[in-house]
């Protein structure tokens, strides 16, 4: 059968789809490519691996309905219409678990970069800004025995909690559906309301999908409950912030830093003001960004297409209720 894999990713994935027999076709421009565009290249393969955040709608899915299975290389699956995927009984599979250290490295490594200003003083530094020791200018804020508060404590929550208990000691709180027990055995971590891990949470750190129900969740009235000195931490979805509602709350003193690896829109404009602030830090990104994360989800896209393509269960399916 036949594979279309919409991006340059780790060689491995294909090297295994080839293993197991099939072809593969794969794109190597280095653009987005239109829905319409994205259905043409589908047609006359089984099998997609699906590289980009584009959003794959129903319009896509109907259109490509001969698909055996869709492989994401991603862990969030917000982009998909899972609904009509599972419709149509369209096997979509993820990439759950090899990711989760390197994102929980990149919330661990905002939060510290944000907490010392340390992008905006290294850009500085170029602008001829470092002219003499000053002892009262520069100051950051220390983390030992802060609240860290964390919005969807999974995977990825998990290893966050870890990296800050670990280093400095938080105390750990956090927001689910449901309870996390393996966290509050490891961390004595404590589920708390929206509204406290807001008002008590000294670095707020965002691991939640990105849903109807999260969409937008942290808007001025959010902003507006932490503490003055909070740090806001959004490795998940942009699609989780309001973009202007974070700005106004960092240059009006409601929040005091906030480190991004996800905007709305992505990707961000040179010129976003945010870019500018002393106490923000922002990454393209990047939370999956290293060899070992990259070359474990392009595995386990490939095992969820081989699968796919044998009928079998996908591994790491999104909707096994088709499988009901
Ligand atoms: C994911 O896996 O969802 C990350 O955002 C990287 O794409």
């Amino acid at each position: 059968m036949k594979v279309f894999i919409s991006r340059l990713i780790p060689e491995i994935a294909a090297t295994m789809i080839r293993e197991a027999g099939h072809d593969v076709t794969q794109f190597v421009e280095r653009r987005d490519i239109p829905i319409d565009e994205m259905i043409e290249l589908c047609k006359g393969h089984e099998g997609f691996l699906n590289v980009s955040h584009n959003k794959l709608d129903k319009h896509f899915l109907e259109a490509s309905s001969h698909l055996k299975v869709l492989s994401l290389f991603s862990v969030g699956y917000d982009h998909v219409d899972i609904a009509a995927a599972t419709k149509l009984k369209i096997p979509v599979g993820h990439t759950p678990g090899v990711l989760s250290a390197s994102t929980a490295d990149t919330a661990f490594m905002l939060m510290l970069t944000v907490s010392r200003k340390a992008f905006y003083l290294h850009k500085s530094i170029g602008k001829g800004e470092w002219n003499y020791y000053d002892p009262i200018a520069n100051l950051g804020m220390e983390l030992t025995g802060k609240t860290l508060g964390i919005l969807g404590l999974g995977k990825i929550g998990f290893e966050m909690a870890k990296r800050c208990k670990g280093a400095y000691d938080m105390k750990v709180i956090y927001h689910n559906r449901g309870t996390n027990p393996e966290a509050e055995k490891a961390f004595d971590a404590e589920r708390v309301s929206f509204a406290d891990l807001l008002n008590q949470s000294d670095v707020l750190s965002v691991h939640s999908s990105l849903n109807s129900e999260t969409a937008g969740l942290f808007n001025a009235a959010a902003f507006k409950q932490m503490k003055p000195t909070s740090i806001f931490i959004n490795t998940s979805r942009g699609g989780l912030h309001n973009e202007a509602d974070l700005l106004n709350a960092l240059t009006g003193g409601t929040i005091w830093g906030a480190g991004l690896d996800v905007t709305n829109p992505e990707p961000m404009n040179a010129d976003n003001p945010l870019l500018n602030l002393p106490n923000v830090a922002i990454v393209p990104h990047i939370g999956s960004a290293t060899i070992e994360a990259r070359t474990g989800m392009a595995r386990i896209a490939a095992m969820n297409i081989i699968a796919g393509l044998n009928g079998e269960r996908l591994p790491y399916p999104v909707n096994p209720e088709i499988y009901k």
